[in-house]
């Protein structure tokens, strides 16, 4: 998707008079949506403002994934694709993890690419450019892993509506068999505390009142002293913020004091996403997860002690090397017995270097494509009903934008369901009660309860 920088909030970066253009695409996760952005913000003071309009750029950069196969391929479809778009003006740059795990190849496969770079290094991006020259024949590849300079170097961020996510950890060391992550984003670290902190007080101060914690294996989070659930109640305490989540969380990481937090601490909304990949302790012993099913079990039982209601969220593939049909009895098995509020299901896909990759035993793409639409099939009926629990009651709403239907609004619910109602945009970037009238399978649909003293604002 082009990240859409003209809904800033925060005019201090506008960019000069006469600015050059900058598109960005950015595929695969969150995080990748979040350095877009960062990277838009960085390249205003050099001269740059963001565009939607392919043809206007004279700078596109592709924020890229490398975690499946089809993420690569789409990629190089697309570079073809923008040189045409840009009649050839525009310096194409490949950034993301595919720039960091292929570097100077992307270069050999696809001349008209004439920067490189990874996650870690997207803070040089000026530099690059002025190394290859916007409008010369220059070319600069960057595959280094400076860790945390990145983080020094960037702009304090700008708020684009009143949620924001903040980058606290970065990288995994859990090696999964299929993973790219470890390779591609590097080891775990974890940003300190107090620049987190600084930024959360920054973007309360621009009117956000959600942030969304963000890193690889965000719950492995630790800064000295201060660990995950220090961090939590840090952030809670800046004023002004009102709502907190985090993604991702690895199952190992859910320490009891953590799992308590969804009890104590009332900032923190009921919502996780906790991967599982598969029900099978076969298949989770060769994707090296190192838990079992029964210990992810055990603490979504826990969480549900603590917070009844809480929505969970997941992660699954299917087709893993070796899994037979009785394994993929036992991913649905676990998919029922979590009964998920939501969550994402792939067909594995092997990446060149991981460990899984080498397997001999790969699952042949017909067989894995049925399973996959067996799961969702499970998954889809989940997230619809849970929904459906909803109609008839009352949810609180921080609304986030307007839809595309005139007078209709959207925004989350504690639980992290998109809520659609009609209404003011003045109510954008406020906390409102709204009634549940109705339910589809992705969203509710509400009614601004009228009685209640906080739709004046
Ligand atoms: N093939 C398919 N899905 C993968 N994921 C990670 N690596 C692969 C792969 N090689 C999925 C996992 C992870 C999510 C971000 O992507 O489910 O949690
Ligand atoms: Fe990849 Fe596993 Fe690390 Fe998640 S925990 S990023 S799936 S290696």
């Amino acid at each position: 998707m082009a990240i859409r920088i003209e809904h800033t909030i925060d005019n201090q970066t506008q960019a000069p008079e006469g600015a050059k253009k900058l598109f960005i695409k950015s595929y695969g996760c969150q995080m990748n949506v979040y350095d877009a952005v960062r990277m838009g913000e960085l390249m205003k003071p050099h001269g740059y403002a963001m565009t939607e309009n392919l043809a206007e750029a004279d700078l596109v950069v592709l924020n890229t994934c490398h975690i499946r196969e089809k993420a690569d391929n789409k990629m190089f479809s697309d570079i073809g694709r923008m040189r045409d778009a840009t009649g050839g003006k525009a310096l194409i740059a490949v950034g993301g993890c595919i720039g960091q795990a292929m570097g100077e190849d992307i270069m050999k496969r696809a001349p008209e690419v004439r920067v490189v770079f990874g996650p870690q290094t997207l803070h040089r991006l000026p530099e690059f450019i002025n190394k290859a020259g916007l409008s010369g024949k220059g070319r600069a590849v960057d595959t280094e892993f400076p860790e945390l300079e990145k983080f020094d170097a960037l702009p304090l961020p700008g708020a684009y509506g009143p949620t924001s996510f903040v980058t606290i950890q970065e990288g995994c060391d859990k090696f999964c068999t299929y993973c790219v992550v470890p390779y591609t984003r590097g080891h775990e670290i974890s940003r300190p505390a107090e620049h987190v902190l600084n930024e959360v007080r920054h973007l309360a101060g621009l009117g956000v009142k959600e942030v969304c914690l963000l890193g690889q294996n965000v719950n492995a989070y630790e800064d000295g002293d201060v660990d995950f659930v220090d961090l939590i109640n840090k952030t809670a305490d800046v004023e002004g913020i009102e709502r907190i989540r985090f993604t991702t969380s690895h199952p190992n990481n859910m320490t009891d004091r953590l799992i308590n937090l969804f009890a104590e601490q009332e900032k923190l909304m009921p919502y996780l996403h906790l991967p599982v990949q598969a029900g099978s302790n076969k298949v989770l012993k060769d994707m090296n997860r190192n838990h079992t099913a029964e210990d992810y079990l055990a603490v979504i039982e826990k969480l549900r002690a603590v917070r009844p209601d809480i929505a969970i969220s997941g992660d699954f593939i299917v087709g893993f090397p070796g899994e037979t049909e009785e394994d993929f009895e036992k991913t649905l098995m676990i998919a029922a017995a979590t009964d998920y509020a939501s969550a994402y299901s792939f067909k594995y896909s092997p990446r060149p270097g991981t460990p899984a990759a080498a397997m001999t035993n790969q699952i042949p793409d017909e067989v894995s494509s049925e399973r996959l639409a067996g799961l969702q099939a499970l998954l889809n009926d989940q997230q619809e009903a849970f929904n459906a629990t909803f109609v008839g009651k009352e949810t609180t709403v921080l609304v986030e934008e307007k839809t595309h239907i005139e007078g209709q609004l959207r925004g989350r619910s504690p639980h992290n369901i998109a809520v659609n109602f009609d209404g003011n945009e003045r109510l954008i970037g406020h906390t409102i009660r709204v009634k549940i009238t109705a339910s589809k399978p992705k969203s509710i649909i509400g009614e601004i309860v009228l009685n209640d003293m906080q739709q004046s604002a």
